[in-house]
């Protein structure tokens, strides 16, 4: 597999603030991560970092094997920050032309044009008479405008409405398919959940987890069975197998809390237990964030 970022101990501080403390992860070719965090966890700090806009305070960034820095790299490279900032005198198309003849290869202008979901009046208007939805729109047209192998999007879908962040999703799905490295930050779990395959998770500048949303789910939420008794069931044999953590009763139901669900199942059915009305709870991703980001201790 081709490395695509690199970290290895990066630390930033901003006068006496630890905004990011011995960061360490790497990115392959391919990957769509997802950075999540609570607000000021270092998120946007870290992408700063990544794109060569800010430096380390301690440690090592290396962005296709060299310095983000470097021209050559920052070509492979385009970004969607938080804060969009555009040049307002020009008008969109032309904003988008300037920004294409940066670049050797660009992306063709109507491919991006749709692959964006900006219309023929967006184009004619002048940057800073859009909406702010239309202008993180415009934002992610510059983004993909040099035709990049790596794209970080820093909470792109802020602002967007339902139909605009599902056109961005789709967009995204297409990127990956085309072989990009996709990295976006966000506070939406559920966009984590459905767009990323691997999630890192920040708390207070440190990454502290870093898994597939399914893994992260798994390891950190409770999993329970959960059925209704007609004839009396052991509870207290329930308790004492291995693979249950606790027993409680709630509402007249009787809940089993594991992390092998299908384990439980097999010992009701197999002692013919009778009992009714069984349900599967899942943990859900943001449970595990509530727990990882109040909690550090579980790790
Ligand atoms: N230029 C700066 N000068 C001083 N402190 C800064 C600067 N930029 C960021 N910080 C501090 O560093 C910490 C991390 O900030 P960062 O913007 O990386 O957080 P974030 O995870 O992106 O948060 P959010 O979800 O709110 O965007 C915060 O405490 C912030 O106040
Ligand atoms: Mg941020």
């Amino acid at each position: 597999m081709e490395q695509v970022i690199s970290i290895q101990k990066v630390t930033k501080k901003f006068k006496d603030k630890m905004a990011v403390n011995e960061l360490s992860f790497s990115i392959q070719k391919g990957e769509v991560v997802a950075i999540l965090g609570p607000n000021g966890a270092g998120k946007s700090t870290t992408i700063l970092m990544m794109l060569g806009l800010l430096e380390a305070t301690n440690g090592k960034i290396e962005v296709f094997q060299n310095s983000p820095k470097e021209k050559s790299i920052r070509e492979k490279i385009g970004a969607m920050l938080q804060e969009v900032s555009v040049i307002d005198a020009l008008k969109v198309k032309e904003v988008l032309q300037l920004f294409r003849s940066y670049y050797e290869k660009p992306m063709d202008f109507e491919e991006l044009v749709i692959l964006t979901g900006l219309n023929k009046e967006d184009l004619k208007k002048r940057a800073d008479k859009l909406s702010g939805g239309q202008k993180r729109r415009l934002g992610f047209a510059l983004a993909l405008a040099g035709d990049p192998d790596l794209l970080f999007f820093d909470e792109p879908t802020v602002g967007m409405d339902i139909s605009a962040r599902k056109r961005f999703w789709d967009t995204v799905t297409t990127l990956k398919e085309r072989g990009k490295t996709i990295i976006f930050s966000t506070h939406y779990l559920q966009e984590a959940d459905d767009v990323a395959e691997r999630i890192l998770l920040f708390h207070n500048g440190k990454l502290v987890t870093d898994g597939t949303p399914h893994d992260i789910k798994n390891k950190l939420t409770k999993q329970s069975v959960s059925f209704m008794e007609k004839n009396g069931v052991p509870l207290s044999e329930i308790r004492s197998l291995p693979f249950v953590t606790e027993v409680y009763i709630k509402e007249h139901r009787i809940f089993v809390v594991t992390e092998q669900t299908d384990e439980v199942l097999a010992y009701l059915f197999e002692k013919k237990l009778g009992v009714t009305g069984i349900e599967i709870e899942k943990g859900r991703l943001d449970e595990a964030f509530e727990q990882l980001t109040k909690n550090k201790e579980v790790i």
